[in-house]
């Protein structure tokens, strides 16, 4: 009999999303009236039309795909040079030193986030905020990184730094020397941004230490106030020491359309055993080339739109749609007395449990009174226990709707 890879004995239940999916489906096989009413404020899955302008250049790729002459197969595996220069450009625009082929285009940065480790050997030690984006975690599970679960879902071998309410969600740098670090900014899930000095004492702690900062900025669309920093390489010594992962899921509407990309800087290295230095940029060429045919053509195209005058107008509408419905659901919470936190630059409103109401009581008291899912903050790790996150992809009328009540609510 064939060997299966045991790393994945070691995964604690379902996946937090479909877990919450499971859950949700009881609930309104159980309580068919309820179902009707339910709304779904938990994962963060966009709700609003695809922009126009992605549409037509869609459409329009098709038609390609429909003409001989303009017809496409087998694309780069990188990407389209068309959709690299648009988002290298647009960093470029921005004043930040990006080269086009530093662009990897991909079908979504969970892939990427998870995917990276492929190309880092063994024995590196891994930290992750907590709570995090679930991803992170599980995928150094899968791929042998840590050891076994404990009683409180963390697993040994990886090093996990608290981001509580003391330290603004940012976590201090560790006392131990780590190789790999994930940091989330605009943060989910608790939606919370990191200063310019707080990116700045990383970039310096991961140059000193030979780190690599896997740096997570899917929601930087979202981010209001400018000072508040947009991608990693903002930062002064990032290119040496941070890899970026950026999507098109919540500023375009790309959740079920799926495309994303990495940037990899020429001049990000590791070592081998051995302690030759290896560029990664080569390495993530490699495993995208023999593991990846490319993103398909017309949803290249599509994400090429989004860069387009009339793209960039409806991405705005889309940002100021959710983030409207962010504020909506920040203030139906505070007014019933309850801590929130983030839903200023990012679409996840992050609330304090009431004294004494653990994360999944808060969970089933939503789900059963109010008919609204939403996701408990111990699905993003034990630092997560006494929050809850409410997404803000949603109709306005839903929200509308859910800030009712949330006023309704007895705790
Ligand atoms: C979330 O709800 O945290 C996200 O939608 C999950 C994801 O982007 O994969």
């Amino acid at each position: 009999m064939a060997y299966v890879n045991e790393n994945y004995l070691k995964l604690k239940a379902g996946y937090l999303f479909p877990e919450i999916g499971r859950r949700v489906s009881v609930f309104c096989e159980e309580n068919p009236e309820a179902a009707k009413r339910l709304i779904r404020c938990g994962i963060g899955d966009v709700t609003e039309a695809l922009p126009l302008a992605v549409r037509e250049a869609m459409k329009s790729a098709v038609d390609d795909l429909g003409n001989r002459d303009t017809f496409r197969g087998y694309g780069p595996e990188q990407g389209y040079s068309f959709l690299r220069e648009a988002i290298a450009g647009d960093y470029r625009e921005r004043g930040l030193n990006v080269a086009d082929d530093e662009v990897f285009v991909s079908d979504g940065s969970k892939c990427d986030t998870g995917n990276i480790l492929e190309i880092f050997g063994e024995g590196n030690t891994i930290a992750i905020t907590d709570p995090v984006y679930p991803v992170y975690v599980d995928t150094n599970v899968m791929a042998g990184n840590t050891g076994d679960a404990r009683e409180d879902g963390s697993y040994e071998g990886l090093v996990y730094l608290p981001c509580t309410a003391e330290n603004d969600f940012v976590p201090a740098i560790p006392e131990e020397k780590v190789d790999i670090i994930y940091l989330c900014y605009p943060n989910n899930p608790t939606g919370t941004t990191a200063t310019r000095e707080q990116l700045a004492a990383w970039v310096d702690y991961a140059n000193k230490n030979g780190s690599i900062l896997l740096y997570d900025a899917a929601y930087e669309a979202f981010i209001q106030d400018d000072s508040v920093p947009r991608s990693i390489f903002e930062i002064e010594g990032a290119r040496t020491c941070a890899i970026e992962f950026r999507s098109f899921s919540k500023n375009g509407g790309f959740t079920g359309v799926r495309c994303g990309f990495t940037i990899v800087p020429k001049e990000l290295t590791a070592q081998t055993k051995d302690g030759k230095e290896v560029a990664l940029h080569g390495l993530w060429n490699r495993r995208m080339s023999t593991k990846f045919n490319g993103a398909s053509y017309p949803v290249q195209r599509g994400a090429e739109a989004l860069y387009s005058e009339a793209g960039k107008a409806e991405v705005a509408a889309l940002i100021e749609h959710y983030m409207g419905n962010a504020k909506i659901l920040s203030d139906a919470c505070k007014a019933c007395g309850l801590t929130v936190y983030g839903g200023e630059n990012a679409p996840y409103v992050w609330v304090g449990c009431p004294e004494g109401v653990g994360s999944w009581d808060a969970f089933d008291k939503f789900l059963n009174e109010a008919n609204v899912v939403v996701t408990p903050g111990a699905g993003f790790g034990a630092a997560g226990e006494g929050y809850f996150r409410i997404s803000s992809f949603n109709s306005r009328a839903n929200v509308e709707e859910v800030a009712k009540r949330i006023a309704e609510l007895k705790w």
